[in-house]
């Protein structure tokens, strides 16, 4: 059972992944319409959620089931997790507000957009590469 739900908090990762790797493509594709890129910036947040959501809880199944036993890794995914999540509100808020129409305002939100989605991927491939590490016994994080 517990391999399981690791095999499913897992996969949400890679899908999570892919997710984000497919979000870069978000400011090019609206490069010449700001309600579109408004429009896809709310359903992408809204995913984001989504799949931030089902990795925190099978994370916390997982925990639960080891007695809730407190390691540096989950800290770190913790960690991670919670920044991940506020920098996406963050920026989300951001573009809610802005005069999207304004071009000067376009343009700096979608650099921003691909700026911030660049941190997150390095956050989540940093996560990934120091859980294949711990995996392969050349680090220790328990
Ligand atoms: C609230 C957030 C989270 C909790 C409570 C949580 C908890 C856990 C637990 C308990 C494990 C299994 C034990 C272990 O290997 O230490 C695990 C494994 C893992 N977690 Fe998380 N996690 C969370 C978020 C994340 C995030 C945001 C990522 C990546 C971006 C991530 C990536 C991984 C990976 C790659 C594994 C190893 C899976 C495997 O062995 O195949 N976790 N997590």
């Amino acid at each position: 059972m517990i391999e399981q739900m690791i095999m499913a908090h897992s996969i949400l990762v890679k899908i999570f992944l892919v997710f984000l790797l497919g979000g870069l493509f978000i400011p090019f594709v609206t490069k010449k319409n700001p309600a579109g890129f408004k429009k896809a910036s709310f359903i992408y947040t809204m995913s984001f959620q989504a799949l931030a959501t089902m990795i925190a809880f099978t994370g916390l199944v997982i925990m639960a089931m080891n007695d809730f036993h407190w390691t540096l890794s989950v800290i770190v995914m913790i960690i991670v997790w919670a920044l991940l999540m506020y920098i996406e509100i963050k920026k989300y808020k951001l573009i809610k507000v802005a005069n999207i129409k304004d071009e000067t305002t376009h343009k700096l939100l979608r650099g921003a957009f691909l700026k911030i989605s660049l941190v997150q991927i390095m956050l989540v491939v940093m996560i990934v590469v120091l859980k294949i590490m711990e995996a392969k016994g050349v680090i220790s994080l328990s």
